[in-house]
């Protein structure tokens, strides 16, 4: 019975050692109107189950691709769709999440909110918290390769990472546009894991 206590204790304790995650953190996950939409939840499952706080936030367009209640009960908050949802703070919801998140991640993000971000456009929530906020941003991109490689959207682009936006994808692949090529959302396990990686650099855990 000890030796069965001990062995167990030093389990746990390896296991202690051997943690890079940062704890528990607010991740406010933002959804675009893209096709690939619909693996936000799967996102926000996979980040809920890495013991983290989604706050899940959807531009208009999103909701015409997934629905708002799937996402607040996969994320178990309150969704964000519009800048009066707000009805129990004298703050504004919005300017609340920006600050409270630790990471601001936009997975699928469209061409629409790439442009939205570079241009420091603020009509809707999503943008506005990407103003607002002072964590890290992570942009998973999903578009028609030909929109992704148009040179706005390069420009946009760019213009993002020079201000330390980080990027994951896209991906090549069959697009849902019937087109193959650049453009597919990279794989959520990868999306959840580069959140890990930077909330986890962002605490000094990991260089
Ligand atoms: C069926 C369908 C799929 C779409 N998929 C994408 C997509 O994957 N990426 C993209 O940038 N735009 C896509 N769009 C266009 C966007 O929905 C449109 O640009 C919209 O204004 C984006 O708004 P938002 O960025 O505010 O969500 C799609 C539109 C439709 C009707």
């Amino acid at each position: 019975m000890e030796k069965d206590f001990k062995r167990r204790s030093d389990k746990m304790s390896a296991r202690k050692v051997v943690r890079i995650r940062p704890g528990t953190k607010s991740i406010v996950l933002g959804v675009t109107g893209s096709i690939a939409a619909y693996k936000s939840a799967e996102l926000a499952s996979l980040l809920i189950k890495q013991g983290h706080q989604v706050f899940v936030v959807m531009t208009p367009e999103a909701t015409e691709f997934i629905t708002p209640l799937t996402l607040q009960t996969l994320s178990k908050n309150p969704v964000t769709t519009s800048f009066y949802d707000e009805k129990e703070s004298w703050r504004p919801g919005h300017i609340n999440l920006a600050d409270r998140a630790n990471l601001l991640l936009i997975a699928p993000a469209t061409a629409h909110i790439i442009a939205e971000l570079a241009h420091g456009l603020a009509s809707h929530p999503l943008a506005a918290i990407a103003l607002a906020t002072r964590a890290p941003i992570l942009l998973a991109p999903a578009m028609n390769g030909k929109m992704w490689s148009h040179p706005a959207t390069v420009e946009n682009v760019e213009k993002l990472k020079s201000r330390g936006v980080e990027f994951i994808g896209p991906e090549e692949g069959m697009l849902a546009c019937g087109y193959e090529g650049l453009g597919r959302l990279w794989k959520v396990d990868d999306i959840a894991f580069r959140a890990e990686f930077l909330l986890a650099r962002q605490e000094n855990l990991i260089a």
